[in-house]
């Protein structure tokens, strides 16, 4: 008798301020809320039949909490470093630790910014970067995860 395959987990990482989202700064970054962005993406992974882990965290070290402690569980990550993107080598060496799609999302366009935000830590260890998209961006990295992890993807 041959098993059900595993259903596909995805975690979902936010770094510091993203929890402002909708009143930081809205012409650089959208008026949504970080809880109405984790409302779409919750839709569109039940439809998907994907779970997703959605965490968000203004701390350097437990982002990287949570990256260990899905190390094993996930079976891709969708993360927005923030801040942490131009300058955390930890969270950057979390990351290479993994043996999973990663895709790097920024809801601005960051080479379109400040030179400090021109330069992604992360960039030579993951997958992907979807930058400029806003609260879409999330949602195009989640379809791409579903597309290369799930065979009955349509
Ligand atoms: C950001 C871009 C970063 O430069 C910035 O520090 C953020 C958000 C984005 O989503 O556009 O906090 O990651």
């Amino acid at each position: 008798m041959s098993s059900a395959p595993a259903k596909t987990v995805i975690g979902i990482l936010h770094g510091p301020n993203l929890n402002w989202l909708g009143k930081r700064e809205p012409d650089v970054y959208g008026s949504q809320s970080i809880a109405e962005i984790d409302a779409a993406l919750k839709e569109r992974a039940k439809q998907l039949n994907i779970t997703i882990e959605v965490f968000q965290s203004n701390h350097e070290g437990e982002l990287i909490d949570k990256i260990q402690a899905g190390a094993d569980r996930w079976h891709g990550v969708i993360i927005n470093p923030a801040a942490y993107t131009h300058t955390s080598v930890a969270i950057r060496d979390a990351l290479a630790m993994l043996d999973l799609p990663i895709i790097e999302v920024h809801l601005s366009n960051i080479y379109r910014r400040e030179a400090f935000r021109h330069h992604s830590l992360m960039a030579a260890v993951i997958t992907g970067q979807i930058s400029g998209l806003g609260w879409r961006g999330y949602l195009a990295a989640l379809e791409y995860l579903a597309a290369s992890l799930q065979s009955d993807y349509v």
